[in-house]
């Protein structure tokens, strides 16, 4: 027996850090996925083949007559312990320890604040229960996703691996999720093709914090206002036209205090900034910052803020939000 399941990255739409401090936040699924393929094997062990991560990084070099390549190998490995640990959990649910070979193929690239891990771990953890038998509804995938980023990392709000299982919409405030209906969104993802650490933006953001209580909490005040104001308008009855233009505002001042933050790069406003002269209603950051990507909300120009992004030295990815989460593609017996 042979099971493929598939996972979707996800971005946070509004809300990224300042839900570190209490606030809300809205995030989405969107339609780049992960492939895994699970089967048995005779051997009775654990093998994972990664064919294809989109890992970032490739440098190349040259000198007089040498050429020098050098990969991010530690972000490969990284991923594999995802793999590794929501396979052992599965393995726990259902009781049984069984040879598995797991083969895994990516659209997302690893380390971009698209949340690859938490789509390895979820596809990872769909195809192997199919194979052994286990019905998990969605939330229970996505609470042993959740499991495995906590083992993997040591914290995590358990935003990715919820939005990779279930799909579509969630708000996000203080622990507990809220599906919102998806709309479409004709988006852009702009990767800069760096990474920035989560964990040292953090800290960069709370020693601002510390030091100037009184200039930050208003701004993560209003950035926790645009999450709610973004929620009202996903709820409202407006024609679609009026839901992107506000969208789009809420956005563009989102992207003002996250710079205000000092987490914006040249390269991530570069690519907003790029896209608004493109067309775009809205740009800002999605997720950490520090490098990794940003987003555009782009109807009708779709392809010219692809263009715009690529030639401001970007990479872009023309998407929508994906309404299903971990999607089980094919099972052979
Ligand atoms: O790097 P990402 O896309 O997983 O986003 C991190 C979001 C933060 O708000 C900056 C951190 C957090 O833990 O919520």
């Amino acid at each position: 027996m042979r099971v493929l399941a598939s996972a979707p990255a996800k971005i946070i739409l509004f809300g990224e850090h300042s839900v570190v401090y209490g606030k809300p936040a809205i995030a989405a699924a969107i339609d780049l996925r992960t492939y895994v393929w699970a089967e048995f094997n005779k051997n009775g062990r654990i093998r994972i083949e990664a064919k294809d991560i989109k890992i970032p990084g490739l440098t190349v070099s040259f000198s007089e007559s040498e050429i020098y390549f050098e990969t991010d190998y530690g972000k490969a490995a990284e991923v594999l312990s995802y793999v590794r640990e929501a396979i052992n959990l599965v393995m726990e649910e259902a009781g049984q320890k069984k040879g598995v070979t797991v083969s895994i193929t990516s659209q997302i690239p690893v380390g971009a604040g698209l949340g690859s891990s938490a789509a390895v771990a979820v596809a990872t953890i769909g195809a192997v229960s199919k194979l052994l038998g286990l019905e998990l509804t969605k939330e229970e995938v996505a609470k042993l996703g959740h499991k495995t980023e906590l083992l993997v990392q040591g914290a995590s709000s358990g935003i990715d691996p919820t939005v990779s299982a279930i799909g579509g919409f969630l708000y996000y405030e203080k622990g507990t999720f809220e599906e919102l209906p998806a709309i479409e969104l004709p988006i852009v993802v702009g990767y800069t093709g760096s990474s920035g650490s989560t964990k040292e933006l953090v800290a960069k953001v709370r020693r601002s914090f510390e030091e100037m209580p009184d200039i930050i909490t208003p701004i993560l005040n209003s950035m926790g206002r645009i999450v709610e104001k973004a929620k009202e308008v996903i709820l409202a009855d407006y024609d679609k036209e009026i839901k992107f233009q506000l969208l789009g505002q809420l956005m563009n001042i989102n992207h003002g205090l996250l710079d205000a933050l000092g987490v914006s790069t040249k390269s991530l406003s570069d690519l907003v900034y790029a896209s608004r002269e493109a067309g775009a209603l809205g740009a800002k950051i999605t997720g950490a910052g520090g490098g990794g990507c940003m987003y555009a909300l782009a109807p009708g120009k779709q392809s010219e803020v692809a263009t715009a992004i690529k030639i401001a030295g970007g990479t872009p990815m023309i998407t929508k939000i994906s309404r299903e989460g971990l999607r089980i593609e094919d099972v052979t017996q």
